[in-house]
Order: C-alpha cells, then structure tokens, then sequence
C-alpha cells in the first residue's frame, strides 16, 4: 500500500495584464458589472507566439525546483488541457519534448475545468498501483485567442484567461501523507450548454467560412446553467469524497474550490459552511484559467504558507461536459 504525494508546485502566468477597464474598451461591459457578477478585476492574456507548452514549462521547472529534483526523474506526464496548441498531437508530447525528459509517456486529459482533477485520479491510480514512481501533473490554459470579443461574446470573453500550473507527485510509503481519494463524475447530456462547436471532425469540412461567420469557432455558455449545477455540484462531490473517508466538513483547513466565479465559490463555501480562512481563491488576479486554476492556486496557496504537514485540502471543480471532481489530500 502507498500513496500519492505532492511533492513540488509551480505555476507560470503570461506578463500581459488586462484589466475590465481594457476590456470595456473593447465590448459592450463594466469594471463594476464584471466585479459585482464574477469577482474578476483582472487577467492574463498571452503574447502571440507564446504556446501552451511553453507556459507548461515554465510551471514545471518552478515545481521540480520545489521538490528538489531533475526532468529527467519523471516517469509519465498528464497534461490536462481544452484549448491544446494542436489538434493533435497533444501538448503533452510538446512538453515533453521541451523537457528532455526522456521517451516517458504523455497523456493529455480533456476534462475541461475539471482536468486537473481527472488527472490527479489518474496519477493516483497509476502510482498506487506501482506502475509509476513519479508523475508530472500540469494544467495549461490560453483562452483568450478563442474568444469572441465582440458584445455577443461578453459573458465569456470577461471570464476567461491563460495560465499554467504544475505538480510532481510521487509514491510514498507514509500512509499518513497524500492524496485520500478522488471523486469524478460526467454528466454529457449538458454537453452544448459550454462548448466549441466547431472545428468539427464529423462536419464536411471541418470547419467553413459560414462557421467562422457565425462564430461557431468560439466557446459559448448558457451562463446561468453552468452556474447552477455548479453551486450544485461541488458541494455534493467534496460531500461524498468526506463520507467516504469518514470525514466532515469540520476537518477541512483548506478548500481550493476551481475559480469560475467567485460567486460560485462562495457559494460552494457556504454550502459546505466553510469560514473564509478555510477557502482560496484568486479568481480576482486570473479569471478562470479553466484546466489551470487549481494548480495555480494550489502553487499560490503553498508560497503563501496557507499549507502545513498535515492539513486536509480539498480540491474540488465543475466544467464544461458536464465534468466534476474533488480530490481530498492530506498534506
Ligand atoms: O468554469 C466553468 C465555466 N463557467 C462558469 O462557471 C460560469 C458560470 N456562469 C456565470 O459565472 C454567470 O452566469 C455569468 C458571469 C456568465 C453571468 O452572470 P449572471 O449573473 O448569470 O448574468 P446573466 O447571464 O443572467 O445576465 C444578466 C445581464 C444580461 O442582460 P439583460 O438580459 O438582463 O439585459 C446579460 O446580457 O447581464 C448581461 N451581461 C453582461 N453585461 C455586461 C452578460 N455578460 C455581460 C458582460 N458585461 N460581460
């Protein structure tokens, strides 16, 4: 019997700030509208050129740096993603790749905002059962070449922003320490209310000059809907996750609930009657980084001493699919 450690975080994050005031410059919105209904005041948006392998790297040196150890120890990569630099092959290859971490296997997950997650339950699965020693976990996002910036885009285009985070997790035999469990569920009859339409392999061709016309290219959301399963969701899947460790919400010390909103995550915080101290979120500074915003606060979390040996964290995230998960770690 062992368990799943983490032993490093990091986390890299473009230069290029841009604020709600920059935005309103471009579509119909407010600093005060996109404070009052989602917490942001600002985001990070990517330079041409910059890939999402590249921002990858950079949260991954900064995580091996932490755990104190070489690329070259790394036994498999899980790199979760919705908005990959390619087609195919997937940015985890591309990562790999710029890492020289030797012919490890890359595994890219596509579970949109619940990624990280979905990638912690496969990391532990993989170094509970012995296959592997040490896994690197990364979530990278850039959003905002995707987006429609025109009014018609707005309820997303203010939402979003690119990032990437980063965790080495590695087997230990202290079963004091690690990942506790992980909880993951899909919902696809939701699939069209947060999606990209198109490109599209089934359509011929997989994508015209009427789908970029109409837009089709950008993700859209029926807002409200992913809002309520939200607040619905990530409340009833870190419940389950402390049932099943015969925990309560009272054993709890950090929540880092995936930042979609920060209504939503006081509502999750509500929910789970959780104090302010008890929760993270730096929705205000990012925006949804979707696949990134738990590895980056957790990363954030960490520097800013909010975790001690033998804390339980809890990580908990919905997303487009639907997708939802939560991940109990005792520190
Ligand atoms: O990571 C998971 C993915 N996403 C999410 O979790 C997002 C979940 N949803 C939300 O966060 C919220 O639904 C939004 C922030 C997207 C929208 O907030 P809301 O309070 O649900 O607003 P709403 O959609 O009900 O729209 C209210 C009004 C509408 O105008 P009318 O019809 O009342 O005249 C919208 O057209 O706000 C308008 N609106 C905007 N106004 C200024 C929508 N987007 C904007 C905007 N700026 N950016």
């Amino acid at each position: 019997m062992r368990r799943t450690v983490i032993q490093g975080t990091g986390f890299y994050v473009p230069e290029r700030i841009v604020t709600n005031d920059e935005l309103a410059g471009m579509i119909d919105t407010s600093d005060e509208w996109i404070r009052e209904r989602t917490g942001i005041v600002e985001r990070r948006w990517v330079e041409e050129g910059v890939t999402g392998a590249e921002m990858a790297l950079r949260a991954t040196s900064m995580a091996l740096d932490e755990a104190g150890m070489e690329a070259g120890e790394i036994d498999a990569i899980i790199l979760a993603t919705l908005s990959p630099d390619h087609f195919f092959p997937g940015t985890g290859v591309f990562l790999q790749r710029e890492l020289g971490a030797g012919e490890i296997p890359a595994l890219d997950i596509r579970a949109q905002c619940s990624g990280f997650v979905y990638g912690l339950s496969v990391a532990d699965a993989w170094i509970r059962s012995g296959q592997y020693e040490t896994i690197l976990l990364v979530g990278v996002e850039i959003q905002s070449t995707g987006l429609d910036l025109t009014d018609e885009g707005r309820d997303m285009a203010v939402l979003f922003g690119d990032g990437a985070g980063a965790a080495v997790l590695k087997a230990a035999d202290d079963l004091q320490r690690g990942v506790l469990s992980t909880h993951i569920h899909s919902q696809g009859e939701h699939a069209e209310v947060l999606w990209v339409d198109a490109p599209s392999s089934p359509r011929h061709p997989l994508i015209s000059a009427e789908d970029l016309a109409e837009g089709r290219h950008h993700p859209r959301m029926v807002g409200r809907e992913v809002f309520k399963h939200a607040v619905s969701r990530m409340p009833e899947v870190v419940l389950e996750a402390l049932e099943a460790n015969g925990l309560g919400t009272e054993d709890i010390d950090l929540l880092i609930p995936h930042q979609a909103n920060l209504r939503i995550s006081q509502m999750v915080q509500r929910r789970l009657d959780l104090p302010d101290e008890k929760v993270f979120n730096n929705i205000e500074r990012y925006g949804n980084t979707t696949a990134a915003t738990i590895p980056i606060a957790l990363a954030e979390a960490v520097r800013a001493g909010r975790l001690h040996r033998g804390d339980l964290l809890c990580l908990t995230a919905f997303g487009s699919g639907f997708t939802w998960g939560s991940a109990l770690i005792r520190w």
